[in-house]
């Protein structure tokens, strides 16, 4: 049972096409994800659904810098499977809405969490401008080649006071060995520039890994959906080029090329 083919994962169930390892990574085991929590249930569900970028440690110290409580308007711009955004909802009461351009993603996670979203490319959302109060963006920024211009948009969304969450994953400043396709990591002062010309002022930043490690319960959980993924899927083009991605990414991370950076700023 292979995803039942259709919505852009070129290269799924022995197709001739080969992967797009971003299709692959971000929207085909996004359906495989979906299965495997319909399978295993529901507890297993945010943990799969934040794959690869957050820890409840790191959701915590953002929502807490960002003031997060019922009431507040919330957008997570390009929100994966939903994850993150189910997360905050469950503890700290607000209805986060979710943008994020690979549809069998957005679709899982209305289907796995209820939560509201819409299939958009976060350098051209869909909401009118100062229509959130805080937003974040979670391993997003080093996927997307005009960064300013997705900043830019961030910034239109908030309203003039607002509030913005960044995970970003930041590079060395020397060459890396590797890189994973479709990846562009900017450096620290890069970041920070970008950040100040699109009208965001950075009040503290941390390292994610300074945080500490995610809980056992919720180490366990991820380990379990993603053996069931590879159990089910191994023998596919797309798990292949999606688990190569990743294993770069270890490297990059293991060898200390690439770091997890948690960032606050606010407009203005
Ligand atoms: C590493 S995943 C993180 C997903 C989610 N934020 C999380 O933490 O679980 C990166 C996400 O960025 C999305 N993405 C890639 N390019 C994007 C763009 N231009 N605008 C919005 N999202 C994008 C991908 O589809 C993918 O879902």
């Amino acid at each position: 049972m292979s995803g039942g083919g259709g919505g852009g994962g070129g290269g799924v169930g022995g197709a001739a096409k080969p992967a797009d390892p971003m299709e692959a990574e971000f929207d085909v085991v996004a359906r495989w994800t979906e299965q495997a929590v319909a399978e295993l249930g529901t507890e297993y569900a945010v943990p799969a659904g934040c794959r690869g970028t957050g820890s409840p440690s790191a959701f915590a110290w953002l929502a807490e810098a960002l003031q997060i409580e019922r009431g507040v308007r919330f957008l997570d711009s390009g929100a994966g499977v939903g994850g993150p955004g189910a997360w905050l909802r469950d503890h700290y009461d607000v209805e986060p809405v979710l943008s994020e351009p690979m549809s069998a993603a957005a679709g899982a996670s209305h289907r796995l969490f209820g939560l509201p979203s819409v299939v958009a490319w976060s350098q051209s959302l869909p909401f009118r401008s100062g229509a959130f109060d805080a937003l974040w963006s979670l391993g997003v920024l080093c996927t997307v080649p005009d960064k300013a211009a997705l900043l830019a948009e961030a910034r239109r969304v908030l309203v003039p006071t607002g509030r913005l969450g960044l995970l970003v994953y930041v590079r060395t400043p020397e060459p890396l060995p590797e890189s994973p396709e479709g990846n562009d990591f900017p450096t620290q002062q890069e970041l920070h520039d970008l950040l100040d010309e699109t009208g965001f002022t950075v009040l503290q930043s941390t390292d994610a890994d300074d945080l500490g490690s995610s809980p056992l319960t919720w180490q366990a959980r991820l380990d379990r959906v993603e053996a069931l993924v590879e159990e089910r899927h191994s023998d596919s083009e797309a798990w292949q080029v999606a688990e190569a991605q990743s294993a770069i990414m270890g490297r990059l991370i293991g060898g200390g090329h690439v770091r997890s950076v948690l960032v606050h700023a606010v407009a203005g």
